[in-house]
Parts: C-alpha cells; structure tokens; sequence
C-alpha cells in the first residue's frame, strides 16, 4: 500500500503477528517473505527444495498445483474432491465471484485494524483454520507443523476430531488458542467424547466446534475411484482407539445418524467453553442451535464434501445471520480463496471465516511455513480490500460495501 513504511525484519515481523494489539500495515509479498522466518532458520539459499516451491506462490491458488506435485494421489484427491459431481464446490467459489464491490474514496486508510473479538478472545484478524483430516496426510509433521504456521500467522487452528496427532504434541507448538472439532455425540461413545473433551480443555483449547452436516458420508465418488487407501500409521487418536492403518477402507466415518440436538445438550452439560455448531445451512436450525446454548453457529456446506447440490455457504449465510439477529456470532467457511471474499463476507454478517483446502496445501507445499503463508497472503489481500473499499476496521464493514 502506498504510504506504508518499510519493516525492519523477521523478529518484528513475527512479533507483530502474534500481538494483536498492533494496528498492521499492508506491504505486500515483501513482509511475507520475512513473516516466514524464523530466527534459527537456515538461510534460503539452504533450505529444501520445497521452501523453492512454496516461494513461487502469490496467492492462495498457487498453492494447489504445487502441493499436487508433493501429495501422493490419494492425498491428492482425498483433500482436493468434494462429494458427487462437486456442484457445491464449483458454487462456493462462482457466489463469491458474482459478487461485486462497492468502492468509497478518500477514506483514511493509512491504518487498517482487522482485529475482532470472539468468544471473549481478541484475534489479530478474522481468518481461521477449518477442521481438517489427517494432516499427517499432507507433511510427516501433520498438525503440530500447521499449529506452528498458525500461530506464526496469528489464526485460530480448530484441530479436528480426526486429527493424526495428539494434542500434548500439538499444545505446545502453538502459540495462539486452539479450539478442538468433535463428530459423534452418539450415546455409545460418550464415556469416549467426556475423555476427550477433558483432554482437550486440559491442553487450552478455547472452544468446541461440533460437526453437525455429516451424520452419514456423502457420494465421494473421486476417493473411491482411487484404488490407494489410507497409508499405514495414520492414527486417530480422538476418533478411533483402534490403528486405522493400512487396509482401512473408506467411508471415512460411516453411520452416525442417531446424533440429534439431544447429543447437543449432553456436550453442553459436560463443558463449559463455548459450543459452535458447524454445517450448518438452513436459518431454522440455526434459531434452534441458538435456542439449545450454542455460543456460535458456522455456516458451511462442508466445503462441497458432503450433500452434493447444497447451495454455496456465503448465499446461505445472510438468511441465518437474520434469524439469528446479533444473539451469538456466525461464521462462514466454503471456498474462500481471495481477500476479496473475507471482505464479502463480512460484509453479509459472518464475525470471522475458516479455510480449508488452502491452508492443507501450504501444509503440503512447505509445512509450517506453507501454512503461514497462505494465512498471511489472505489476511494482506483482506487488508487491502478494506483499503481499497475505505474501511478501515471491521466495523465499518458492513452491506453499503456490495455493489447493488
Ligand atoms: C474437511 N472438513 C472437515 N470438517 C469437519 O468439521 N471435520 C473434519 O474432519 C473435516 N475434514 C476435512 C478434510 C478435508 C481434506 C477437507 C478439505 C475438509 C471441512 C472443512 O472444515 C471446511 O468446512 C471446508 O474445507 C471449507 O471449504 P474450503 O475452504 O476447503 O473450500
């Protein structure tokens, strides 16, 4: 951004990140390079190839040819497909695309403030880490290494139910609050879910997020078609005792279809951080999320992965930030690649957004440091949107910011 003073280095870089207290300036690509190191980093003409690769990327969807070149085929299209003839998918991104921005000038934008506050927790900007599968999937590290990046960027990391490391591991590699991601509430399991929740209160995390689009597994159709399964050694500690190793075929969940608002209930009774429902879509499910205890509600089609034919995420958030008028915060997830789209959506209500696939193929691309770079390419884009629309803090962002 014209105006912007230069920053001196890496340590302040990485101080700024993580005090979000600091009002931020946009230098594009130039911070981004220094945001990457790490005092004790080699230097990078020393650094693997995979440093070379994720140094090509500008925006996020550089990442994604580069990482097909590191995933094996299966990771390839476990991450990348969606459920059936991926409609959603191609919805997800077409909706933001359609939308247009209203510009307004002469606005003073020498500081851009993205801070927001959530769950009583101030957060740097408003862009978080999905909860993902298997990270191990994408970098040996798996979710200690996008732990590290996520902190070294400033986001919140929701580290899913099916995640390949244990939190003892992950805890300490982070150094902003995680939240933790639970699937099957099912009776059944509950002795199993109250030792994981007191597991992941135990390590810090700030908040539940329940996964309530996915009782059953949709039509993934691409997974299936691919012959590898599951290599050996991806343990799930919070989703399955048992090895799901080698020979494990997907569906990767199957039937969890007697989980109701009940199961909701159960959770509510057994913690007291706050409890997010994720998935969902339809504005009277949210008022009965609401009406239940939720202290958040995220609006997601599961980023295309479940019910093929679900409209995009960002068209079914106005009617539930409606209905659910101001009384707790929603989010929005599903095809968010452009600063652009954080601004959109925002915009139409949503209090803060996750990302997904982009964030897996940072992970993919050069780990730690892959995921940092996608989240600071985001969140730079995202403040020279509201630059360049003449906002210049989240709450001047409102509707009057859409062209129509
Ligand atoms: C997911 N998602 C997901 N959601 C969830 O609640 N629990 C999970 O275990 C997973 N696992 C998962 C694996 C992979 C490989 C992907 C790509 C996605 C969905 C995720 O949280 C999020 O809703 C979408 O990824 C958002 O869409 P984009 O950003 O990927 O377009």
């Amino acid at each position: 951004m014209p105006g912007s003073k230069p920053e001196s280095g890496a340590r302040q870089t990485q101080n700024q990140a993580s005090d979000p207290s600091r009002i931020k300036r946009v230098r594009p690509h130039a911070r981004l390079e220094a945001a990457e190191r790490r005092p004790s980093d080699p230097k990078p003409s020393q650094r693997p190839n995979s440093h070379q690769a994720g140094a090509a990327a500008v925006c996020l969807a550089d990442f994604e040819p580069l990482a097909k070149k590191r995933l094996s085929h299966f990771a390839y299209e476990y991450i990348s497909s969606g459920a059936a003839d991926e409609l959603t998918i191609r919805w997800n991104r077409e909706a933001f695309d359609q939308i247009r921005l209203r510009p307004k000038v002469l606005v003073d934008v020498e500081k851009i403030d993205t801070r927001v506050t959530l769950f009583g927790q101030e957060m740097p900007h408003p862009i978080l880490l999905a909860p993902t599968a298997r990270h191990r999937l994408s970098h040996p590290e798996g979710e200690v290494a996008t732990a590290r990046g996520a902190s070294d960027a400033g986001a919140t990391f929701v580290v899913a139910s099916l995640s390949t490391r244990r939190l003892q591991d992950i805890a300490p590699a982070a150094k902003s609050p995680l939240w933790f991601q639970l699937y099957d509430l099912r009776k059944e399991r509950r002795e199993f879910v109250r030792g994981v929740v007191k597991e992941a209160e135990q390590f810090g995390c700030r908040a539940f997020i329940v996964t309530v689009d996915a009782p059953v597994d949709g039509a993934r159709n691409r997974v299936q078609r691919v012959a590898e399964q599951l290599p050996p050694g991806m343990e799930t500690p919070y989703y399955q005792k048992a090895n799901a190793g080698a020979g494990v075929v997907l569906p990767i969940m199957g039937s969890m279809g007697s989980f109701t608002w009940e199961a909701v209930e159960w959770l509510l009774s057994v913690t007291r951080l706050p409890v997010v429902l994720k998935g969902i879509m339809n504005p009277d499910d949210a008022d009965q999320a609401v009406r239940t205890g939720a202290a958040g509600i995220i609006v997601s089609n599961h980023g295309g992965r479940c019910l093929d034919t679900l409209p995009a995420s960002i068209n079914a958030l106005e009617p539930v930030v409606q209905k659910v008028a101001g009384r707790v915060p929603v989010l929005v997830d599903g095809g968010i690649r452009r600063g652009t789209d954080v601004l959109k959506a925002l915009a139409l209500g949503a209090k803060a957004v996750l990302i997904g696939r982009p964030y897996l193929y940072g992970l993919a691309v050069n780990g730690a440091e892959g995921v940092a770079k996608v989240v600071n390419i985001l969140r730079e884009e995202f403040q020279m949107a509201m630059a360049l629309t003449g906002r210049p803090d989240i709450r001047s962002i409102d509707r009057s910011v859409l062209w129509e």
